[in-house]
């Protein structure tokens, strides 16, 4: 028996970096899993790493766009045909450029708080109705922060934003889905090596002040911030809602 045997779970972002080995993980401990990202050609290659490694069927592809309303009623329109209950939700899609406030102009702003925070809003709105229709109890929702809704980063004012409200929203959203016996709660990452990050840690000098600035002295990995996810997730954290896990190798502490 394993920890997720008959569960639906769906990972937003699930193309590349943590969302891929949310999906990898959860799909190892019985889940299956909807994978969902804009690009279909990414996720399906997601699927088919699944699929071979824990079984035809245990994984899915699905493109949209988290941040467009009808996208997200479509996607939750093809759980409810495809799977008739959802037990967990990992809103993972997220991310942002860099810009000063002075520089940033009006589009940045709007669209590092669509992909961010927007989009943890709309599919928490219309998978968590799914969840409470189909009566998918024990139900878990798990968004994807950052250290960055802690301290603000240079140059991601409009990030940093953001992810302060997905850690805000996430105790809004625990205090009304509660009595639906749903959790939510979120997971905020340090440093990890991800697409995401990856040219910033080609250049020595930024790795190695984030390696200064980090009590451990390393990035961390996906699959480091997917343990906690699935953790997070599961029956074991039962007694868990509304709180925000900082999984930052001791960045905060420095
Ligand atoms: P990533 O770039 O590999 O993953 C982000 C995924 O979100 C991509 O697959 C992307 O295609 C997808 N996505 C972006 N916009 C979307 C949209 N509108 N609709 C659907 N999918 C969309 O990067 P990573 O690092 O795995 O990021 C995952 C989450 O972790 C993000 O929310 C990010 O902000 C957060 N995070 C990452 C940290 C890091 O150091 N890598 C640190 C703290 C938080």
């Amino acid at each position: 028996m394993s920890r997720f045997d008959n569960q639906v779970a769906v990972i937003t972002g699930g193309g590349s970096g943590i969302g891929k080995a949310t999906a990898q993980r959860l799909a190892k401990e019985g889940a299956k899993v909807v994978v969902v990202g804009r690009t279909e050609a990414k996720l399906v290659d997601v699927m088919n790493e699944i699929n071979t490694e824990f079984g035809e069927g245990v994984a899915t592809a699905f493109a949209t766009d988290v941040t467009k309303e009808t996208e997200v009623m479509k996607l939750a329109n093809f759980v409810r045909e495809k799977f008739g209950c959802l037990h967990i939700v990992i809103n993972n899609a997220g991310g942002s450029g860099n810009s000063s406030i002075l520089e940033m102009d009006i589009e940045e702003w709007d669209r590092t708080q669509d992909v961010n925070l927007k989009s943890v809003f709309l599919v928490s709105k219309y998978l968590g109705q799914l969840m409470i229709d189909t009566d998918s109890t024990a139900a878990s929702i798990v968004n994807v922060a950052s250290l960055s809704g802690y301290k603000a980063g240079a140059k991601i004012p409009h990030y940093s934003a953001a992810k302060a409200g997905v850690i805000n929203f996430t105790r809004a959203l625990a205090n009304e889905l509660a009595p639906y016996d749903i959790r939510v709660n979120s997971v905020s990452p340090g440093f990890i090596e991800t697409p995401l990050t990856e040219k910033g840690l080609e250049n020595d000098q930024f790795l190695a002040a984030i390696k200064r600035n980090t009590a451990m002295k390393r990035v961390g990995t996906a699959t480091e911030i997917a343990n906690v996810i699935s953790f997070i997730a599961s029956k074991e954290a039962s007694y868990m809602t509304g709180s925000d896990i900082l999984v930052d190798g001791g960045w905060l502490i420095k």
